[in-house]
C-alpha cells in the first residue's frame, strides 16, 4: 500500500469573528502539504462568504447536511471518512456545546461525530465566555475524549475586552497540525511483538488467548510508515503479513523469547504487543492425553517476561508496553510501567462493551513517567497511527533528555 505524504484535514469553520483568520489557515495548512476540505456552519457563512474558501482551498464548500447535490458528490459519511483530521477553527463556546454534547443538529457537529479522525479545536470567543464554567465544563468533557486544544490565546479581543479567547494565529494552528514531515523514525530499529502465544499440552492441543494480532500489526505498519526498520515477531494469526522488514513467525512463548532475546541488542525500540501465555504446562507430553480420568490437573509454570528482560538490558531500548486491564486501568498500568521499567504503557480496558481482543475498535490510556494521554475508541488503524506517534515523540524526547 503506498503512504500518503500529505494529511486530510477537514477544516470546520465556527461562526465567529475570527473566522476570517481561517481563510489564511486554510492558505498555511495546503503550504504544509495538507489536503484541505472546509465545512462551515450556517453561523460562519454571516462572516465569510463560502465562496472566499472555495477559491483558497480549491475544492466546494459545504455548509449544510441535507444538500442532495453536495451528498450526490462527497457525501459526508464518505468526508468524516475521508478525513485524518477533523480541526474546527474557530471553535466557539456554542460549538464547543453542542460537541461536548454529542448533538449532531448540522453538519460539522454530524462529520464530529461520524469520523474516527482525531479532533483539533481552537477555541476562540469572548473572555467571559471562555472563562465560563459552563465554557470549561465543555472544554474538560472534550479533553478527556482526546480532542486537542490549540490555545486560546490572552490579548486584545474583537470586543474591546482583554484576556484569554483570542483564536491562536493560523501560522502557530497550521504548524501543530502540519503532517509530520519525511520520517522521523528513519534508522531506528523497532523490534516488535505481536499476536497470541500457543502452549502445547500434547501434540494436538494448546493454552491460548483471544489475542488477533491486529493492533501490533497495525503498529509495526504505522512505525515503517514513520521511517523505522520494523522486525515484527508474531505468534500464530490469521491475519495477512504486514509491510515491515522482517517477520518472524513463532508460536510459543519460549519461541517468542529466544527470537526477542537474539535480536535485543540491535533495536532502538522495543514494542511488546504480545499476548504472551504467563504459564505453560510443565511437561508437555509427547502423545495425544486421553481420558480416562475423571479428572485431568495440569502442571503449569511460568514463561519468561520477554518485555522485562529488554528493559532490563544495559543500555536499554526504549521500551513500550501493553496492559490489558479489566478494572483500575490507570493504576495497575502505571504500577506495570514502574516495576517493568518501561518508558511507556499503553493500558487498554477489556471486557464489558469496550474494544480489545478480537475487535476491529479499541481505546487506549498512554501513560509515561510523567504524563498520559487519552486516545479514545477508534478503528486499530487510525489508533495505531496515533499511538505511533507518541512513540516518536517520546522516544525522541528520551534522546533529547539524557538519563
Ligand atoms: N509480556 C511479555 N512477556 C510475558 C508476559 C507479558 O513480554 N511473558 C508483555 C506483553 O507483551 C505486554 C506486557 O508485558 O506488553 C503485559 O504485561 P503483563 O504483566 O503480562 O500483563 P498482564 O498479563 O495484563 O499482567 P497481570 O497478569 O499481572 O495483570
Amino acid at each position: 500500500m503506498a503512504r500518503r505524504n500529505s494529511s486530510r484535514v477537514v477544516l470546520g469553520v465556527g461562526g465567529g469573528i475570527s473566522a476570517y483568520k481561517s481563510v489564511d489557515l486554510t492558505r498555511r495548512l495546503k503550504e504544509r502539504g495538507c489536503e484541505v476540505r472546509v465545512v462551515m456552519t450556517q453561523a460562519a457563512t454571516a462572516f465569510v462568504g463560502p465562496l472566499t474558501f472555495q477559491a483558497v482551498s480549491g475544492h466546494p464548500v459545504r455548509t449544510t447536511l441535507l444538500d442532495p447535490a453536495a451528498e450526490a458528490g462527497m457525501g459526508h459519511i464518505e468526508l468524516a471518512r475521508w478525513a485524518d483530521r477533523l480541526l474546527i477553527a474557530p471553535a466557539t463556546a456554542d460549538l464547543m456545546a453542542r460537541l461536548a454534547a454529542g448533538i449532531a443538529d448540522d453538519l460539522l457537529t454530524t462529520l464530529a461525530l461520524a469520523t474516527e479522525a482525531p479532533l483539533s479545536l481552537a477555541p476562540a470567543m469572548n473572555q467571559a465566555m471562555w472563562r465560563h464554567p459552563a465554557t470549561q465544563r465543555n472544554l474538560d468533557i472534550l479533553r478527556s475524549r482526546g480532542a486537542q486544544i490549540l490555545g486560546p490565546a490572552e490579548g486584545g479581543q474583537a470586543c474591546g475586552d482583554v484576556g484569554p479567547g483570542r483564536m491562536l494565529e493560523p501560522l502557530e494552528i497550521a504548524d501543530i497540525i502540519r503532517p509530520p514531515t519525511g520520517a522521523p523514525l528513519a534508522g531506528a530499529r523497532v523490534l516488535l511483538t505481536a499476536g497470541p502465544t500457543r502452549e502445547p499440552l500434547d501434540p494436538v492441543r494448546f493454552l491460548g488467548n483471544r489475542s488477533s494480532g491486529k493492533m501490533g500489526f497495525a503498529l509495526a505498519e504505522a512505525l515503517t510508515d514513520l521511517g523505522a526498520r520494523v522486525v515484527l515477531v508474531s505468534g500464530p494469526t490469521a491475519l495477512p503479513a504486514p509491510r515491515v522488514a522482517e517477520q518472524v513467525c513463532v508460536e510459543t512463548a519460549l519461541e517468542m523469547h529466544a527470537a526477542v532475546l537474539s535480536r535485543a541488542a540491535d533495536c532502538d525500540l522495543f514494542v511488546a504487543t504480545a499476548a504472551v501465555a504467563d504459564y505453560r504446562p510443565a511437561e508437555p507430553l509427547g502423545q495425544k492425553i486421553k481420558k480416562d480420568a475423571g479428572e485431568l490437573t495440569l502442571r503449569l509454570v511460568r514463561n519468561p517476561d520477554i518485555l522485562a528482560e529488554v528493559a532490563a538490558r544495559r543500555p536499554p531500548p526504549f521500551t513500550v508496553g501493553f496492559a490489558a486491564e479489566t478494572d483500575r486501568v490507570e493504576e495497575y498500568a502505571r504500577d506495570k510501567l514502574v516495576r517493568k521499567g518501561l518508558d511507556l504503557i499503553a493500558a487498554n480496558h477489556v471486557g464489558g462493551a469496550r474494544g480489545g481482543f478480537e475487535r476491529d475498535e479499541n481505546a487506549l490510556t498512554l501513560i509515561w513517567k510523567d504524563g498520559s494521554r487519552e486516545l479514545p475508541m477508534r478503528g486499530k488503524t487510525q489508533l495505531a497511527r496515533e499511538l505511533a506517534l507518541l512513540i516518536v515523540e517520546r522516544y525522541l524526547e528520551r534522546h533529547a533528555t539524557p538519563t
